[in-house]
């Protein structure tokens, strides 16, 4: 009887006020949960997801489905993650070590993966007992407002994606972006601009 109880009493609990509970995460009560996002945050870490964003982990609720649920991990204890308002996720897996900032209205397509560290080092002396390399301040990652990453894309350490950018399915963003412009490939490159139309008032 307990037992069920206290099931009915989780499933009825809203998840965001679930992960709520851990420390250092603050999820804000106007974000879309769709299935059971991963979020993980070290001692001393933060991770802060902001109004109307949707985390999406379900199969079904992505035209594409998602092939993992959302993950935020923070790795050390000085990583941030910020994803800022109305920004939409799809199996979105993001490992910080350092700080990883979304700003707002942001889409990422499905499964795409944001790390701003190497996890290993370089070095293969230090790899063995060494599990993570110490991550330096460039290492940030940072996607400006109103970019569109495509399915499948890997943004690796150091990269800043300008506004309004878009980047190609299944690219591999291992160099910065600047803004308005489309870019594709592994490593990605600029293809073309983005010219915005005015919008014709009478
Ligand atoms: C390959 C890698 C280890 C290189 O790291 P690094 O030695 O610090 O090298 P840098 O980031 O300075 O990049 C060096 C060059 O390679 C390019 N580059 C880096 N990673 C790349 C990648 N994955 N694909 C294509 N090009 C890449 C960079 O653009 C840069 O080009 P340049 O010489 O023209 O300037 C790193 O970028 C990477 O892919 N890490 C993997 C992270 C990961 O998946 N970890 C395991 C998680 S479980």
């Amino acid at each position: 009887m307990l037992k069920r109880l206290k099931y009915y009493f989780w499933r009825c609990m809203p998840t965001s006020r679930i992960l709520n509970l851990k420390p250092g995460v603050q999820i804000s009560t106007k974000a879309r949960l769709l299935g059971w996002p991963i979020i993980e945050n070290r001692n001393g870490g933060s991770i802060h997801v902001g109004e109307n964003v949707t985390l999406n982990s379900r199969k079904w609720g992505n035209a594409l489905g998602v092939l993992s649920p959302v993950i935020i991990r923070t790795l050390s204890s000085a990583a941030k993650v910020e994803i800022g308002n109305n920004s939409g996720l799809s199996g979105t897996r993001i490992a910080s070590a350092q700080q990883i900032k979304i700003g707002e209205r942001v889409l990422i397509g499905a499964d795409t993966v944001i790390v701003d560290n190497n996890f290993h080092p370089i070095n293969p002396v230090n790899r063995y007992r060494q599990p993570r390399p110490a991550s330096k301040t460039g290492d940030a990652v940072i996607i400006e407002d109103d970019v569109f990453i495509g399915t499948g894309c890997i943004i690796l350490k150091g990269v800043t994606i300008g506004r309004g950018s878009v980047i190609g399915a299944h690219s591999v963003v291992s160099k910065s972006i600047p803004e308005m412009v489309i870019a594709s490939g592994n490593p990605a490159v600029v293809l073309q601009n983005i010219q915005v139309e005015q919008e014709k008032t009478q």
